[in-house]
C-alpha cells in the first residue's frame, strides 16, 4: 500500500519487508560481494533471528538468496546472532557467529563453512557437528553477554589464529581474545585484548589495521606490518552508539593500547554521530580498500514499524581510511554509488546572505545525492564558544537552523515541504574559542515531521577541520526516510532517519540556506536525482 511504501528507501540496502539489524560477515570472494544481515523472517520487530544473504558485484545492486544461516542445531536453536567472515588462504571462507542455546539467551560461538566452495554465490552453509560450538563461556565469563566474534587474524610468529568476542564483566566492556592453531579448537587468552570501565556490554567489536600512508585499505594479514595504526570499534548497547579508538597492537604482545589522542569510552570518536550501529568492516582486495557497513535502525515507533511491515536499513557502504592527521578516520560513500546518479543540476559562485534560502530545482529531492562546497571570507563574525558545550547533540538542539548565528548556520534543508512546515536541516556552525575555531555539523530531525510522536533527535558532531581555506564541504545522500551526510570530506558524518508527512515523494523540496550574518558563497553545488538500486 501507499502508506507502507512512502518512506521506503530506493537505493539504501533493505529487503522487501520485515525487520533487519546488523550487517554480518561482509566479504569479497571469487568475484562477488556477500552481505549477510540479521533478519526476522516473520515480522517487523526483532526476533527469530537468521542470517539473510545477498550477493552483488558492485555493493549497490543486489541479488537476494535464501537465508544462509538459521537455527538448525542444538547450539543455535534460539537464534543465529552476529558474526564475521574470515577467508583462510588456500581454503576459503569460514563464518564465525553467535548461537543462542536456550531461552535465557545463553551465547556460544559457532562456525559454518560453504557446502560447495565452487558455487559462486556460496548459497548453502554447513555447521559441522565436530567441534561446534567452538567456544563456550568458561568460568568467570558472562554467558548472556558474550557474542559477535570478529574476523580472525593470523600471527605468523606463533602460527596462531586470533579473534575477539565482545562481552562485559559487571559494567566493564571487554574484548576477549581467543587463539587457535587449527581454527577449530580455541583457547581464551589470559588477558582480553582491551577493556574499559563503565562502558557496559561491547557488542559487535571490529578490529583492523589502517595504513599511515594514503587511502588504501589493509587486510588483517597486515596486522603486524610497519607504518600501520590499529582501530578498535565497539557498539555500546547502553547508548546505542558506537565508539572507536586509534591505537597500537602487535601479535607479540596481544595488547591493544589506544593513542592518547583517542578518548577511550563515552565521548570518544565515532564513525557517525547519528543513527549508525553494529557496524562491521572488511577488506576488499579487488579495489584495495576497507569498506564499512552499518545498520541504521528506524526512528519510528515499533507500532509504526509493524504498520509499515518493515524496519531497518543498511547505510551506504563507506570506504574508510586514516586521516593524514592520524587522529581520526575518514569515510566516504563507495564510488560505485555514483552509477545511480541521473539528472544533475549545478550551482556555482552563488552568494547566500543572512536569511536566504534558495530552492534547488530540477532533480528529485526525495531521492538525491548532493555535493557542495561553501566558503566565507572572514571568521570575525563567529559566535563565541562556551567551553561547557561539550555535547554536540545538545548544542545542536539549542542552536538549531532557525537560531541566527555569525558564521553559519548554513547548509541544506533536506526533505522540506514547500512552505517549510517540515524540513531536516544539515548545516555547519562555526564558533570562536580562545585559540581555535570550533565547527559543528548538525543533522536536526526536530522539524522533520509534523507527526510529533516520532523520535526526532538533533544529531550532531564536532568537525576537526583546518579552516585556513575558509571552506567547508558537505555531501548528503537523501533517500525518502534517510539523510546520510558527510562533513568536511568524510571527517564527521551523521545519519538521520526521518518520516515527513508532507515532504514525501514529489512533494519534497531541497534548499540551500544561510542564517548567519557572514555571507556564504556556494562555490559549487551538484545535485543528482538517484536511480533506484536493484535489490530484489
Ligand atoms: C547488535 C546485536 C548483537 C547481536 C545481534 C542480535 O545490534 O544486539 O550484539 O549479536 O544484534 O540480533
Amino acid at each position: 500500500s501507499e502508506v507502507k511504501e512512502i518512506h521506503r528507501t530506493a537505493y539504501h540496502f533493505q529487503p522487501p519487508s520485515h525487520w533487519i539489524n546488523d550487517p554480518n560477515g561482509p566479504m569479497y570472494y571469487n568475484g562477488f560481494y556477500h552481505l549477510f544481515y540479521q533478519l526476522n523472517p516473520k515480522g517487523a520487530v526483532w526476533g527469530n533471528i537468521v542470517w539473510a544473504h545477498s550477493v552483488s558485484t558492485d555493493l549497490i545492486n543486489w541479488t537476494p538468496l535464501e537465508p544462509a544461516i538459521y537455527p538448525s542445531k542444538p547450539w543455535d536453536k534460539y537464534g543465529c546472532w552476529s558474526g564475521s567472515a574470515t577467508i583462510i588462504p588456500g581454503m576459503g571462507p569460514v563464518i564465525l557467529y553467535t548461537g543462542i542455546i536456550d531461552d535465557k539467551n545463553t551465547q556460544v560461538q559457532c562456525y559454518a563453512v560453504p557446502e560447495n566452495a565452487s558455487d559462486p554465490y556460496l548459497k548453502k552453509w554447513v555447521k559441522p557437528d565436530l567441534h561446534n560450538p567452538i567456544v563456550v563461556a568458561e568460568e568467570g565469563v558472562n554467558g548472556s553477554a558474550f557474542r559477535d566474534p570478529t574476523t580472525a587474524w593470523y600471527g605468523k610468529e606463533d602460527g596462531h589464529w586470533r579473534m575477539i568476542v565482545g562481552s562485559k564483566r559487571k559494567h566493564r566492556g571487554m574484548a576477549y581474545l581467543y587463539r587457535s592453531k587449527d581454527f577449530l579448537k580455541w583457547v581464551k587468552a589470559k588477558h582480553p585484548i582491551h577493556s574499559s570501565a563503565d562502558t557496559g556490554m561491547w557488542e559487535c567489536p571490529d578490529f583492523y589495521p589502517v595504513s599511515m600512508k594514503g587511502q588504501n585499505g589493509l587486510d588483517l594479514s597486515a596486522m603486524d606490518a610497519p607504518d600501520v595504526k590499529h582501530v578498535l570499534k565497539n557498539s555500546l548497547d547502553l547508548t546505542r552508539y558506537e565508539y572507536y579508538t586509534l591505537g597500537s597492537y602487535s601479535t607479540s604482545t596481544d595488547k591493544y593500547v589506544p593513542d592518547n589522542t583517542s578518548e577511550d569510552g563515552w565521548g570518544g570518536l565515532r564513525y557517525d554521530y547519528g543513527n549508525f550501529y553494529a557496524s562491521k568492516s572488511f577488506f576488499d582486495p579487488s579495489k584495495n580498500r576497507r569498506i564499512l557497513w552499518g545498520w541504521a535502525n528506524e526512528s519510528d515507533t515499533p507500532q509504526d514499524d509493524v504498520l509499515k511491515g518493515w524496519a531497518g536499513i543498511q547505510a551506504i557502504p563507506r570506504t574508510v581510511w586514516l586521516d593524514p592527521n592520524q587522529r581520526q578516520l575518514v569515510q566516504w560513500p563507495i564510488e560505485e554509488l555514483d552509477s545511480l546518479r541521473g539528472e544533475q543540476v549545478t550551482m556555482k559562485d552563488q552568494v547566500l546572505q543572512k536569511g536566504d534560502h534558495i530552492e534547488v530545482t530540477g532533480i528529485t529531492p526525495a531521492q538525491a545525492d548532493v555535493d557542495a562546497s561553501f566558503s566565507f571570507t572572514s571568521l570575525d563574525n563567529a559566535e563565541s564558544f562556551d567551553p561547557s558545550w561539550t555535547n554536540a547533540q545538545d548544542l545542536c538542539a539549542q542552536k538549531g537552523s532557525k537560531v541566527q548565528g555569525g558564521v553559519g548556520p548554513f547548509g541544506l534543508l533536506t526533505l522540506a515541504s514547500k512552505k517549510l512546515e517540515e524540513f531536516t536541516p544539515v548545516f555547519f556552525r562555526i564558533f570562536k574559542a580562545p585559540d581555535k575555531h570550533v565547527v559543528l555539523l548538525c543533522s536536526d530531525a526536530s522539524s522533520s515531521t509534523l507527526k510529533k510522536s516520532k523520535y526526532r533527535p538533533s544529531f550532531a558532531g564536532f568537525v576537526d577541520v583546518d579552516l585556513a581555506e575558509k571552506r567547508l564541504l558537505l555531501r548528503s545522500l537523501i533517500d525518502h526516510s534517510v539523510v546520510e551526510s558527510f562533513g568536511a570530506g568524510g571527517k564527521t558524518n551523521v545519519l538521520s532517519r526521518v518520516y515527513p508527512e508532507l515532504a514525501v515523494q514529489n512533494n519534497a523540496h531541497l534548499f540551500v540556506f544561510n542564517n548567519g550574518t557572514e555571507p556564504i558563497k556556494i562555490e559549487y553545488l551538484s545535485a543528482w536525482s538517484m536511480k533506484p538500486a536493484v535489490r530484489y
